[in-house]
């Protein structure tokens, strides 16, 4: 009886102590959409990017913040485009906008090069890309900048395009970390 008693209470202390195992663990990056997140400047513009998925492995999480990416970029290409048109923006601003879509133009091909990138494997192409992606973004920003008193009409998109470009960089980054 007491040996049965005893025997029990090992059972229960074993049992015990794996069922905390797992929580010792906790501070380890897990997969969850949450951790993947962390990885980058702007985790809640990232989530909102990748949607209501709750496991989303590295791997896909890039995928899918590109794919929003490219679709925010279009969206800030076709405005720029409806403003050029429109006839209400002249001089500067309108150079300014060409300047604006030909880089987003430059971006969404470059986008499209970071997918294939990411689906072959090829690291080193997809972090350089996805750089060229930035650089492209911050291009519309720079005629603004050095032209004072012209505000720039993109002003809205270019912040999230900014910030959502950081955060594909990072988390294609967390892809070769194995994160
Ligand atoms: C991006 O903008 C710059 C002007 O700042 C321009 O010289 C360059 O050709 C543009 N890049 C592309 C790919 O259109
Ligand atoms: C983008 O990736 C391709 C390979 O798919 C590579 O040839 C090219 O050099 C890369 N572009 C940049 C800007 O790094
Ligand atoms: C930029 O992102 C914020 C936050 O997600 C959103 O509320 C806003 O509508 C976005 N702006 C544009 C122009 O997409």
């Amino acid at each position: 009886m007491a040996s049965a008693l005893s025997l029990s209470l090992a059972l229960l202390s074993a049992t015990l102590f794996l069922a905390s195992a797992p929580a010792t663990d906790a501070s380890r990056p897990s997969r969850g959409l949450g951790s993947v997140c962390r990885h980058t400047d702007y985790p809640t513009l990232c989530q909102s990017a990748l949607g209501r998925r709750q496991h989303v492995d590295p791997i896909s999480a890039t995928a899918a913040s590109v794919k929003a990416l490219m679709a925010k970029t279009a969206q800030a290409r076709a405005y720029a485009q409806r403003l050029i048109t429109s006839g209400r923006v002249y001089g500067m601003g309108k150079g300014n906008l060409k300047v604006c879509k030909e880089n987003y133009s430059d971006a969404l091909a470059n986008l499209a090069t970071s997918l294939k990138n990411l689906h072959s494997r090829a690291h080193a192409d997809l972090l350089s890309n996805l750089s060229a992606v930035g650089t492209d973004i911050d291009t519309c920003d720079d005629g603004y900048k050095e032209t004072p008193g012209l505000r720039s009409p993109m002003v809205n998109y270019q912040k999230n395009l900014s910030k959502m470009a950081s955060n594909c960089l990072a988390l294609a980054t967390a892809v070769k970390k194995g994160h």
